[in-house]
């Protein structure tokens, strides 16, 4: 019986792959024999259509260049993606045998799955196009159907948001994100905040002229560290999957390198003048003894979204603890006057509270 079903289901799916081979239209890349010479079979070797030779086979074009001769069509040099997978922090594509299928349904439902990540789980061999790299992926929900993926933070939901497994100490990021929050780094739509003073050019906190850019990508964040590279989160030298270092710890040396992440887009210049926090240069520098270091963005910051604060506040519990009266809280005091106040102990001084 399953056999007749696979077979009837592959059936379905080889005469739709067919008929986009043949048909007049722009082909998806791999099927267009302008890029791949062998067809169906730069692939599928024999009857191997269950996991189309798997992470490695890709490699067979997009890894070290000697193994790509012959397979793809045109001269072209496609880039090596192998080498951002063999950096410190990489999606885990390689590590063990995937327990990627062909009919799984994402975000994942039973808790004991393995977690993993695959090529086909983020591109859709048969149809990934130049003009939409998410073509053919489905697994986003309206209510309770799935439609395709159209954008890229769908994408990463399908395995960073309600997957039953989910790692303990991971945050389901469509909480974070969700546009109903008091703050959040703008992903899913514009951000809230109207005076985030800091910001470089093209970013904006509304788009008002065509080059503004005011909604960000998952990939402008967690992406190679190497500009060089082939997009998208394959891997990165830096941890936490960044394109820029992010020294999260206490007792830090403020330089342009331990918050490289933050000030991509943030000016170093506005956030140490204290054009919007007034003590944000004496917490990160550590004026009174600079040598000793100051605290990272992180102790005060998250990076995503907060459920609860403005400005993306949630202290660090790693260094921040209650005040004298049991109170660990941030209170904002009007709109873009800078003003509010925190309750709060850290280096053994209480915040109880501390004002603005
Ligand atoms: C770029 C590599 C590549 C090419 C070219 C390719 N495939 Fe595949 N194919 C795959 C991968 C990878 C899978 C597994 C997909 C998954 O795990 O989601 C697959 C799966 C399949 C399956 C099983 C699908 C299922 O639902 O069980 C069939 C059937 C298939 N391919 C047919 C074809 C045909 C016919 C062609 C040529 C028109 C083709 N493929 C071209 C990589 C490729
Ligand atoms: C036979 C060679 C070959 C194999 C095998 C192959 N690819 Fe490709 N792939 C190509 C070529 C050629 C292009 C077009 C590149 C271009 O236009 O710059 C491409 C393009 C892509 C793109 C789109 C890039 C863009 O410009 O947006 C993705 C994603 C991709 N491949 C993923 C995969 C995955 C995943 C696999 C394994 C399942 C795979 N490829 C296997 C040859 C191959
Ligand atoms: C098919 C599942 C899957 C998809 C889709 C996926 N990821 Fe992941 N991701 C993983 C797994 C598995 C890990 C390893 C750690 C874990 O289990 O969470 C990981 C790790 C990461 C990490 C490193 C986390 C750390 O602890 O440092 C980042 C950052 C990340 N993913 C971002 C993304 C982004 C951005 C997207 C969307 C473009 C995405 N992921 C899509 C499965 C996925
Ligand atoms: C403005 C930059 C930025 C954007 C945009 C961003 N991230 Fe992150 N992300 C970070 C930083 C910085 C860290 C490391 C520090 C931390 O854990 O908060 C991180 C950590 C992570 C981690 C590992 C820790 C955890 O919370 O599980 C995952 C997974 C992750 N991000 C996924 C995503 C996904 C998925 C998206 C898009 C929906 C996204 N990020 C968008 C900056 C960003
Ligand atoms: C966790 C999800 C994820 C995994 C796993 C993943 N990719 Fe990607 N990949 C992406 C995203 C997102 C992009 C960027 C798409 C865009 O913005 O155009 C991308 C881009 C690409 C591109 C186009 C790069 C460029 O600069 O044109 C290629 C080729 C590619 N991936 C191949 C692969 C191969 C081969 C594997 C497995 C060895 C793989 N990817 C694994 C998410 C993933
Ligand atoms: C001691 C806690 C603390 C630390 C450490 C901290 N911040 Fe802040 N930050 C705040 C508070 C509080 C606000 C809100 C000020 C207000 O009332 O508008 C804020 C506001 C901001 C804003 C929004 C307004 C603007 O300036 O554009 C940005 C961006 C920002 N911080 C970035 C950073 C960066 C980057 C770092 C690390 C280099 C950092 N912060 C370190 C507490 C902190
Ligand atoms: C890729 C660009 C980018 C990066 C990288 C980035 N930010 Fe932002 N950030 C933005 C944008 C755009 C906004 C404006 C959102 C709004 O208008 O509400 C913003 C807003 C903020 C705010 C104010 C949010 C609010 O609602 O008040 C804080 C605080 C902040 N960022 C801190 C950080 C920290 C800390 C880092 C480093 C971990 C960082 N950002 C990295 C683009 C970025």
């Amino acid at each position: 019986m399953r056999f007749l079903y696979v077979l009837g289901v592959s059936f379905v799916l080889v005469a739709g792959l067919l008929s986009m081979v043949f048909a007049t239209d722009v082909k998806p890349i791999h099927l267009d024999k302008k890029n791949t010479r062998n067809g169906c079979a730069s692939c599928h070797l024999g009857f191997g259509f269950r996991d189309g030779g798997g992470a490695s086979k890709c490699l067979s074009c997009h890894g070290p260049s000697d193994g790509q001769t012959g397979l793809v069509s045109r001269g072209t040099q496609l880039k090596d993606i192998s080498k951002d997978f063999a950096k410190n922090y990489h999606h885990p594509v390689f590590e063990k045998k995937s327990a990627h299928t062909t009919r799984e349904v994402l975000p994942e439902i039973d808790p004991t799955m393995p977690r993993h990540a695959d090529c086909a789980d983020c591109h859709s061999p048969h149809f990934v196009s130049t003009d939409n790299p998410y073509a053919g992926l489905r697994g986003k929900k309206i209510g309770n159907l799935s439609a395709p993926i159209t954008k890229e933070y769908e994408l990463c939901y399908l395995c960073h948001s309600d997957s039953a497994n989910l790692p303990l100490r991971s945050v389901n990021k469509r909480v974070e994100f969700a546009i109903a929050n008091p703050s959040f780094h703008p992903i899913e739509g514009e951000g809230k905040n109207q005076a985030v003073i800091s910001l470089i050019r093209p970013y904006r906190e509304k788009k008002s002229s065509p080059n503004d850019i005011s909604i960000l990508k998952c990939g402008d964040c967690h992406s190679s560290d190497d500009i060089a590279s082939p997009r998208g989160p394959h891997g990165s030298k830096y941890q936490g999957l960044l394109t820029d270092n992010y020294s999260t710890g206490d007792n830090i040396v403020e330089s342009i390198f331990a918050y490289g992440i933050c000030y991509k887009c943030h000016k170093r210049s506005s956030i140490l003048g204290n054009e919007t926090f007034p003590l944000h240069s004496r917490h990160i520098t550590g004026e009174r003894n600079p040598k000793a270091g100051g605290t990272s963005c992180y102790t005060c910051h998250t990076s995503h979204g907060s459920v609860e604060n403005k400005y993306l506040i949630r202290f660090n519990r790693d260094y921040v603890t209650e005040s004298s009266t049991g109170k660990l809280k941030f209170v904002e005091k009007g709109i873009y006057n800078f003003r509010g106040e925190c309750w709060l102990t850290c280096h053994g001084v209480d915040h109880n509270p501390r004002s603005y």
